[in-house]
């Protein structure tokens, strides 16, 4: 099996096209980054497959799509002007930043090997408080009126929206609002490809509850939400729950747990599980003068604690990348593959007519590509020998090939590859979309150990 570092999952994505260093042309943008077309494939999927198990398939939960750029009156109410900040030490010397409670996760910027304040030369400020908030103006007039935010998480447009949904939905408690979108955080120490990022996508649940029943769905979500990730793919022996102490926690929380991945960079928090108690509804209807709480019959009133699910699609595709990434030889010659799952993985089939110079192929090929992409994103490949073309799909994870080859032109076949287990079959084409319809629709489990 592979030793699966960062800088692998790094090379291949730029390679294939997932993922590029944003404005490479001018040199970069510390941490942030643009996606390719298998990059947006990939991202739609793992968004689509949140949606469908947050919204889609429940009852209890509505969606909600909020403005990025909230009154900036909500970020008060929040917590995140006060205290939304990270502890941040400058070097005189080097000229570098650090977080203070990382210092020993840093290198020194002339002496990579120590850690900063470990050499002589090193001359470190006092820790002081940086917010992570990315500031902005509205408007034309500059000033302290017009000081606006991006916010740094979808959470709070949901919990503004709390009594609109109530009403205009319909719901009662226990109901949640899903919401997905873009959060910015000015992170001082940003790194490790996507996984902490300045810009990034983040799929959030609100889950509005009685108080007495919070700690049952608390821990509902965390099992929910960790089966999710076993469902996709991702190995078992690779997940784990760590449920954080009292002084861990964050200052809205009674109760989190990470569910966390054995990312190149050791065990790290892929998505988070709060209980934020009622701690942002009345937040917000002090600081508004809007009673954020539940009106029930028989004048049952009270404010709802909040069960939190939230994540980004950033940890997750590097997760599944890592997951999936594998190294092996065959006949001889190595081969690179991602075994993603199918439902995750960017391109679902691949059509191949074996010899590209013959007319005859290149017809019933793209005959079979119109046919089945119109259900699912699927290529049409005729570039190169074979092999290498086989190489490319392995690469970017896609599970099945079917090739046009000469038999096909006398009996109307096709062999279909296995992106795993490089099994052959033949299928008679007009059969080809039935059995695709029903291979996606099994259920998958990795062949990595
Ligand atoms: N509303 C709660 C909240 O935002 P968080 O632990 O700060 O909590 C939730 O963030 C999730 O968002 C994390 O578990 C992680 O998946 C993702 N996330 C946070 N900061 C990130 C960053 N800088 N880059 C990529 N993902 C990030």
């Amino acid at each position: 099996m592979a030793d699966v570092t960062m800088d692998k999952i790094v090379s291949l994505s730029r390679r294939r096209g997932f993922v590029f260093p944003s404005s490479e042309i001018y040199g970069g943008m510390g941490s942030t980054y643009d996606y390719g077309h298998y990059g947006v494939l990939t991202k739609n999927n793992i968004r689509s497959l949140w949606f469908q198990a947050m919204v889609q398939e429940r009852d209890d939960i509505v969606a909600l799509d909020s403005a990025i750029i909230l009154n900036p009156r909500v970020w008060e109410a929040s917590g995140h002007v006060g205290g939304f900040t990270d502890p941040l030490v400058d070097c005189r010397t080097c000229k570098l930043r650090f977080r203070a409670d990382q210092i020993d996760q840093a290198s020194c910027g002339r002496r990579p090997s120590k850690h900063p304040g470990e050499t002589p030369d090193c001359d470190l400020t006092e820790a002081r408080q940086f917010n992570l908030m990315f500031k902005t103006q509205v408007g034309a007039l500059e000033g302290e009126s017009s000081t606006a935010y991006l916010r740094p998480e979808t959470a709070q447009g949901i919990f503004v929206n709390f009594k609109n949904v109530l009403q205009l939905a319909r719901r009662k408690p226990p109901f949640g609002i899903a919401q997905v979108g873009k959060s910015f955080r000015n992170e001082i120490t940003p790194g490790n490809f996507l996984f902490r990022v300045r810009e990034f996508e983040q799929m959030e649940m609100e889950f509005f509850v009685p108080p007495a029943d919070a700690e049952r769905w608390y821990r509902y979500w965390v099992d929910e939400r960790f089966n999710w990730y076993l469902k996709y793919g991702l190995r078992e022996s690779m997940l784990r729950k760590r449920e954080h102490s009292a002084e861990e926690r964050s200052h809205y929380s009674s109760g989190t747990t990470d569910i966390e991945y054995l990312y190149p960079i050791g065990w790290s928090e892929l998505e988070g599980v709060a209980n934020r108690g009622d701690f942002d509804l009345t937040q917000h209807t002090q600081h508004s003068g809007t009673k954020l709480e539940f009106v029930g019959d028989d004048s049952e009133r009270y404010t709802p604690y909040v069960i939190e699910p939230a994540v980004s699609i950033e940890r997750i595709f590097v997760a599944m990348l890592v997951d999936a990434y594998d190294e092996e030889v065959v006949a001889e010659r190595d081969r690179t593959v991602l075994r993603l799952h199918p439902a995750i993985a960017p391109v679902k089939a691949a059509i191949l007519p074996l010899i590209p110079r013959n007319a005859d192929m290149v017809e019933k090929a793209r005959g079979l590509h119109e046919e089945l992409r119109k259900q699912h994103m699927v290529e049409y490949d005729d570039g190169g020998q074979i092999g290498r073309r086989y190489r490319r799909q392995d690469e970017i994870g896609t599970p099945f090939a079917f090739t046009i080859d000469d038999q096909t032109l006398e009996d109307d076949t096709v062999t279909v590859r296995d992106r795993d287990s490089l099994a052959q079959e033949r299928l008679p084409i007009g059969g080809v979309r039935v059995w695709l319809e029903e291979a996606l629709d099994k259920p998958w489990r990795t062949p990595k150990a």
